[in-house]
């Protein structure tokens, strides 16, 4: 797992930018994996800022609320339209996310897998980090194996994100996600985490035991795992110091 820590989430943000701008100009067909919540909207900003041709691209989200329909103000579909897709060129026809509105969720839930087969996988997935260490929607002992379905949510993951909706109540219990065995099938995994409340998490998925009590540990499995982070975010780190040292040790044509 390679760490990357930075100053503030400002100079994080601009260098996983980078990386994902670097992937869609050397892979114009690229498949990217994209993630939702706060800490992509900087990072969605920076690639409409770069300017890069989506024509070519790919795109399938990591989850969505049921129930919720997508011009829903806090459904996924339209965080994504909102901060990505509209100010971008890639093909509505190539953007894939769960259909919470989905009458039979198993079937949805085992299309998306099929559509992710058939289009070769993902070549990057973003991940953000939730404080009690999800990725995408995979709460706290999802199967380290499990694939595209429906999850119940904790009442901490409706806590954090009653944020969004206004109050807790509105939060919906239910959401579709890719499983941990569907992310870890990725081809490169690209982390970002912002802040104190995310140190905790941090600390247990970089260098705690694999366990479904930290779904995020489960990326200690992947060949290929770049996490992005702040000062606050890897403040509870045992090995912050070496990270910076390799960071800092990098070959010029490792650099990003
Ligand atoms: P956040 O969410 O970016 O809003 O902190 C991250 C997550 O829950 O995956």
């Amino acid at each position: 797992m390679e760490i990357i820590i930075q100053p503030n989430p400002g100079v994080a943000t601009s260098l996983a930018a980078r990386l994902l701008g670097k992937t869609i100009r050397e892979k114009p067909e690229a498949v990217l994996g994209l993630a939702t919540g706060g800490t992509m909207e900087a990072l969605y900003r920076e690639l409409v800022a770069a300017k890069l041709d989506w024509s070519g691209v790919t795109t399938f989200n990591l989850d969505e609320y049921v129930g919720l329909p997508p011009d829903h103000p806090q459904s996924y579909h339209h965080f994504m339209r909102e901060n990505l897709f509209r100010h971008v060129n890639v093909p509505p026809g190539r953007i894939n996310i769960p259909d919470g509105q989905a009458a039979n969720i198993p079937g949805e839930c085992e299309a998306y897998e099929g559509k992710l087969f058939a289009v070769g996988g993902i070549d990057v997935q973003l991940l953000g980090i939730g404080t009690d260490g999800h990725i995408g929607f995979n709460e706290q002992t999802s199967s380290l194996a499990s694939r595209t379905r429906i999850k119940t949510l904790t009442p901490q993951t409706r806590k954090d994100n009653a944020r969004f909706f206004g109050s807790e109540a509105q939060v919906p219990h239910h959401v579709i996600t890719m499983g941990i065995g569907t992310i870890l099938e990725s081809r490169h995994c690209v982390m970002l985490a912002f802040g104190a409340g995310k140190a905790k998490a941090i600390a247990l998925a970089v260098e705690g035991p694999i366990t479904s009590m930290n779904p995020a540990s489960a990326l200690q499995l992947h060949p290929k795992v770049t996490v992005f982070m702040d000062e606050a975010a890897a403040a509870n780190l045992t090995l912050k110091d070496y990270y910076r040292w390799v960071y800092d040790q990098k070959p010029d044509w490792q650099k990003i």
